[in-house]
């Protein structure tokens, strides 16, 4: 197949994932007989020096005119100084806006041979695979209206059911393809926005009877997933729930560059590692690559419809890990290699 990939490295160690995913992604593309066109654009603060914007137009229109996007990370200690809304950081949430993505899709997966290297015990923490849906686009985090004075801060969640419905059915679709286990999140003992959400997840429900669903307060899910992961398969909730609660899920396997990332529903898709731009160890070819190359095998799989490939470049991450290797952020009794090196052997094993 033919396909155009907007790539966009960002900044510190950004440059150095993409790099390197988008060479995994070369490497798929010639052992299966694909054409993939990369069109490399800036973002962040590497866009603010060149081109004076965190978000450049140019970059939104080719990211739009593409069929995925692949995004390294944004931000740089050099403009921490910049007022909000001109900061890197900006950029990338006004390129999730450009896009319409409503639906993040983390993955936590602990790889077997990693099991030592999440702080949770391994008893705990074996055989953890789930995905948390977090809503991306509504609730609390855009929910009007708002305000701040000296005497009071306002925010407001609403979600109306067409809302609710689109992350819902994007949970059970996923669900349908992995262990078809729903487990939705919300507060419905306290509050009516979720009391709607946990209604219209019941009736999308109905379109799924294969999917088994559950419903959680998110206080007890925050404990249970620290205590029982391996009882969750995929996790749909708010947006501000699934903010904590993804973070949360991020500790149990085993670095924070191992997680990969995915916001769809919009007009393209855009995959990213979960990590930021990590300034303190920029340059040093340090910097593990496995979440950004994880979030390249999602492009493959959510925007191409490549499922094989996309199993075959995760199977290769796997192996690699089998045999030992790892950057220095996976501190359990590994082989420490580069950047460059740990790609470089991920590619030999796709
Ligand atoms: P961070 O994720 O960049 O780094 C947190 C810690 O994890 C650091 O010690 C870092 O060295 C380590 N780390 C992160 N990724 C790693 C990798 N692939 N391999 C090995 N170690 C890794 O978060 P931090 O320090 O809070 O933020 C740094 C900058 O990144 C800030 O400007 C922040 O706004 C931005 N940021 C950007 C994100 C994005 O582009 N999606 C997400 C989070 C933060
Ligand atoms: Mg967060």
């Amino acid at each position: 197949m033919r396909a155009r990939i907007a790539v966009l490295p960002g900044d510190g160690i950004g440059p150095e994932v993409a790099r390197e995913a988008r060479a995994c992604l070369e490497q798929v593309a010639s052992l299966a007989g694909h054409a993939f066109q990369f069109l490399e654009l800036p973002i962040g603060s590497a866009a603010i020096d060149a081109c004076g914007t965190p978000l450049p137009d140019a970059t939104l229109e080719g990211c739009l005119a593409s069929d995925a996007v692949f995004l390294g990370a944004v931000g740089d200690p050099k403009h921490d100084a910049l007022p909000a809304h001109q900061k890197p950081e900006k950029g990338l949430l006004a390129l999730r806006k450009g896009l319409g993505a409503f639906a993040n899709i983390r993955p936590a997966f602990l790889h077997p041979a990693l099991v030592n290297a999440s702080p949770l015990r391994p008893e705990v923490v074996r055989g953890t695979d789930l995905v948390i849906v977090r809503e991306l686009a509504g609730g609390l985090y855009f929910g009007e209206p708002r305000s701040l004075t000296e005497d009071t801060g306002t925010n407001t969640l609403a979600y109306s059911r067409f809302e609710v419905e689109r992350i819902a059915r994007v949970a059970f679709e996923l669900a349908m393809g992995r262990r078809r286990k729903v487990t939705s999140v919300d507060k419905a003992n306290v509050l009516e926005s979720s009391l709607l959400w946990r209604s219209v997840v019941k009736e999308v429900a109905q379109g799924y009877p294969e999917v088994a669903l559950e419903h959680q307060y998110v206080d007890s899910c925050a404990m249970a997933i620290v205590t029982r992961p391996t009882s969750f398969d995929v996790v749909v909730t708010d947006n501000l729930f699934g903010d904590i609660l993804s973070d949360e899920a991020s500790v149990l396997t085993g670095s924070l560059g191992m997680l990969p990332s995915a916001s769809l529903g919009g007009k393209v898709g855009l995959y990213e590692p979960v990590h930021g731009s990590a300034p303190d160890i920029k340059g040093r070819g340090v910097a593990n690559p496995l979440g950004a190359i994880l979030s390249a095998a999602m492009l493959l799989r959510h925007s191409l419809g490549l499922e094989a490939e996309a199993a075959a470049l995760e199977a290769a991450v796997g192996r690699t890990l089998d045999a030992g290797y790892g950057t220095p952020d996976l501190k359990c009794g590994r082989n420490h290699v580069s950047t460059r090196g740990l790609a470089d052997l991920v590619r030999v094993n796709v």
